[in-house]
């Protein structure tokens, strides 16, 4: 008899797809493999997301297409797990009564146990609270060189626009010798780059030890012998102290990029999200970290058209973002969510102005990002290779230290491997390449840049 097959769609952000690893992990100890589809899976599984609006229509139609699939195969399981189902059950069991198994963000483990289950119908479950961090899941991995390590779960903020906390729970963090312990077993499996996954990571370890303990935490990873980078998201901005930005110039390991959330550029606007800080404190931390890690590229996420945003608010956001410079940015169009204090607020803007706001901040910010990435050509950058470009599968891909997308020749350098490449030619959102080293482990800081000719033309 063959085995049964699962297949996971993955919505949202890294914490779920880190999920989603979890989940392949645990079914693939209960026997089952990989399926190419799920047009072939024993098990459909949505792992979903319900940061914006747009989530709910996406999961419903998708419900859809896996139940024609399943009218035909009755046998075929369909999971729905998450964030919109730790928002939703009810909902998911009166709008799509043929899904099986529901699980929420607390109860990731339970399910073999309620797929066992819904052999005798459909077994939901969704828990309010976690009280003790999940950390010995096995996890299938995407990647061999790469891995997504969690050191916290859920948030003890409360920004107005926000529904994570609602659906994931209070912070609760991982003991700081499990995560070493975690990072030295998958650096002895091939791992060379690992992304610390937390809400806000540089609250980590308050609950632990009743102060934040992130660059404790960096400077235990940067003694992990093998370890080449390590990237985290996100910090943020209220949280991010002196000791982590140290921490950050002098661990070998942290890589010169940093993921800083702005959110909006007026003092107004960020008191209304309750983000507790205010653009002047977000830009004393933005030049503490420039000044101890020079070259660090920094990336934001920036919502639009938040309730009551005014013309002239919305002015200060296009100014940060023009103070800032950012190698990169996210850009969302604020959704209301339900069980989020902005939903009730006044002052909902019609789609067209924010619409119109949001196409002039993505044309800005993509003017910034393609004029600091013009400034890399001819500079040489320690890429690590990540796998065949998907446009051209000739060409190989891969990042540098600061987060920059990166395509070159070099056919036969494999996958997790680090090499030298230097910036020949300049994008909005990549960089092309020439392959000048290989093998160059072991450099950390030292290589950035390289070494700089200056000279590169910069065409597109
Ligand atoms: N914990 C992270 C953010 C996680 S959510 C932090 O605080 O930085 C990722 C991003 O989604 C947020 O930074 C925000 O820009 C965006 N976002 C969250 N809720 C949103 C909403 N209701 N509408 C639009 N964008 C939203
Ligand atoms: Fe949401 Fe704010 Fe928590 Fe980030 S810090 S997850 S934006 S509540
Ligand atoms: Fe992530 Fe979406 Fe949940 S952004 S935490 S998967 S709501």
């Amino acid at each position: 008899m063959s085995a049964k097959t699962y297949f996971i769609t993955t919505y949202g952000c890294q914490m779920n797809e880190h999920d989603s690893e979890r989940m392949a992990g645990m079914l693939e100890a209960e026997g089952y493999a990989k399926a190419p589809s799920p047009d072939a899976a024993d098990v459909v599984l949505f792992n979903t997301c319900c940061i914006r609006e747009k989530a709910d229509t996406r999961l419903y139609g998708n419900l859809g297409h896996t139940k024609a699939i399943k009218d035909r195969r009755p046998d075929m399981r369909i999971v729905v797990a998450g964030c919109l189902a730790q928002k939703d059950k009810a909902t998911i069991q009166q709008r799509a009564p043929y899904v099986d198994v529901v699980l929420g963000t607390h109860n990731l483990a339970s399910l073999p146990r309620l797929l066992d289950e819904s052999l005798d119908g459909p077994a939901f479950e969704i828990l309010e609270q976690t009280e003790t961090f999940p950390s010995a899941l096995p996890a299938r991995r995407k990647s061999p060189w790469h891995a997504w390590v969690s050191i916290s779960i859920g948030c003890n903020n409360s920004c107005t626009f926000c529904i994570v906390p609602a659906v994931r729970g209070k912070e609760i963090s991982r003991r700081l010798g499990d995560i070493v312990a975690e990072v030295e077993s998958l650096v002895a499996d091939g791992v060379v780059e690992v992304t610390l996954l937390g809400q806000n990571v540089n609250s980590y370890g308050r609950d632990l030890d009743g102060t934040p303990m992130f660059s404790k935490l960096l400077r235990a990873l940067d003694r992990v012998e093998g370890l080449e980078r390590v990237r985290f998201t996100s910090p943020h901005p209220k949280d991010l102290r002196a000791d982590s930005v140290a921490a950050m110039a002098e661990c070998r390991v942290a890589c010169e990029h940093i993921h800083l959330p702005v959110q909006a550029g007026s003092d107004r606007v960020l008191k209304l999200m309750k983000r507790a800080y205010s653009r002047r404190s977000y830009m004393d931390k933005v030049h503490m970290i420039r000044s101890a890690v020079p070259n660090i590229a920094m990336t934001t996420d920036i919502i639009v058209g938040f309730p009551g945003e005014t013309e002239a608010d919305f002015a200060e956001t296009l100014s940060l973002v023009a103070e800032v410079r950012y190698d990169g940015a996210y850009t969302f169009q604020y959704s209301p969510r339900p069980m989020t204090e902005a939903a009730t607020m006044d002052g909902h803007l019609p789609k067209e102005v924010v619409q119109e706001r949001y196409e002039r901040l993505t044309a800005l910010q993509d003017a910034i990002s393609y004029e600091r990435n013009l400034a890399t050509v001819g500079s040489t950058f320690e890429v690590l290779v990540e796998g065949f470009s998907k446009k051209d599968p000739s060409r190989l891909t891969g990042r540098t230290r600061t987060n920059k997308l990166v395509h070159f020749q070099g056919a036969d350098l494999g996958e997790g491997s680090l090499c030298e490449v230097t910036i020949r030619s300049a994008h909005p959102h990549h960089l092309e390449g020439r392959l000048v080293g290989r093998d160059t482990a072991r450099r950390g800081k030292m290589s950035l840049p390289l070494a700089s000719t200056a000279s590169g033309c910069g065409s597109c």
